[in-house]
């Protein structure tokens, strides 16, 4: 959290010894709100519903005084920046800077739009949110998978111990942990935190034989991907084996996705991956991870549980609800498209 705290609000906290800090207990609840709330579910599983929902309704997946809290926290560090000189490299001071280039005229006068205060608030809220739990998640089952498999921990073991030789792990040591990266890629395989991304259709086309409408919205399913058996050999077997060097040269990009595909693909990959490299190397210089006697051996991504059977029964709710004519207007497609890959 206090990463991503000073990357996106450019605020520092210290949530290990400060848990009562107001900025730790608002993004706790933040955290909390959005992935419990039957809103959020909502929301989630009928995105068409996202803008009249929030019109008619001003209904928010966010808390109002959590809202009110954040957009203070942005305002007043804004307010600091411009009045102050200040030599901040992180995503709020690239954000204030940020201009859009907007056309006005056809072709040949440009002029500059700065970012609004709302958009500003906006976008910190995402990076956080996009950059937080992910993490964390991610970090929270590599040590799981560790657990479970001592072999493994006392590889990563002797890796950090011959390659950092008691140094703390940083961003130069760390690039030399390899087999610690192919433990990463491979808890992002098994339980990729994003269980999927979408992309909206903006043309007619087709691909592979399915017809997509101009306006629909494509789920690509990652998790379903990641555990797909004509993609990966055993899918459900921990083997951090497959991304070595050599058989890495081998995957293809598309069967791979936790960190999404294309010019939208996430905006935080090497910042998490670094992240979690100097945190667990860390840990595991002074810690091992053990199963204990509750530990489950496999574990069930309830998350991706829910998705998997809601999109069905939701479908087949919409279906019975609206004609097949304006249902093709905004019903969410769910297509494997690694099909074609
Ligand atoms: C293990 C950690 C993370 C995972 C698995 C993850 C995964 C993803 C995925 C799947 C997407 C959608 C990509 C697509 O549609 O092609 C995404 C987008 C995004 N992520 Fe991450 N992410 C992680 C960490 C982070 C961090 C640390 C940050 C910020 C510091 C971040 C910021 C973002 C942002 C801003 C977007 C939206 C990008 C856009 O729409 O252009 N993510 N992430």
């Amino acid at each position: 959290m206090d990463v991503i705290a000073s990357t996106a609000f450019g605020v520092n906290v210290d949530s290990n010894n400060n848990p009562d800090d107001p900025f730790v207990k608002n993004a706790e609840k933040f955290i909390s709100v959005t992935l419990t709330s039957p809103v959020f579910m909502i929301l989630f599983f009928l995105p068409f519903l996202i803008k009249p929902l929030g019109r008619m309704f001003g209904l928010s997946v966010m808390d109002w005084e959590n809202q009110i809290f954040f957009r203070d926290v942005v305002v007043r560090e804004i307010n600091k920046r411009t009045t102050q000189r200040t030599d901040y490299v992180d995503f709020l001071q690239l954000m204030m800077e940020a201009h859009q280039d907007v056309d006005i005229t056809g072709d040949t006068k440009q002029r500059k739009i700065s970012l609004t205060t709302s958009e500003i608030i906006a976008n910190s809220l995402i990076f956080f949110f996009a950059g937080y739990e992910t993490t964390a998640t991610a970090l929270s089952l590599l040590a799981y998978r560790v657990a479970l498999n001592q072999e493994i921990q006392d590889r990563i073991f002797q890796e950090i111990d011959e390659k950092l030789q008691g140094e703390k792990p940083n961003y130069d040591n760390v690039q030399e942990l390899e087999y610690l990266d192919m433990c990463i890629n491979e808890t992002l395989r098994m339980y990729p935190p994003a269980a999927r991304f979408d992309r909206t259709c903006t043309h007619d086309t087709e691909i592979c034989g399915i017809p997509i409408q101009k306006g629909l919205n494509v789920f690509v399913p990652v998790y379903a991907i990641h555990h797909c058996s004509d993609y990966w050999k055993d899918p459900e077997e921990f083997d951090p084996e497959r991304f070595s060097p050599e058989n890495k040269r081998t995957i293809n990009p598309l069967h791979f996705l936790p960190f999404g595909y294309g010019p939208r693909n996430c905006l935080g990959m090497r910042l998490a991956l670094l992240e979690i490299k100097i945190a667990f190397a860390r840990i595991i210089q002074d810690l091992k991870f053990s199963a204990g006697k509750n530990t489950k051996v496999r574990y069930l991504c309830r998350f991706v549980f829910l998705y998997e059977l809601c999109i069905p029964i939701l479908s087949l709710i919409i279906l019975q609800i609206f004609c097949m004519n304006c249902l093709s207007n905004f019903y969410t497609i769910h297509v494997i498209l690694l099909n074609c890959a």
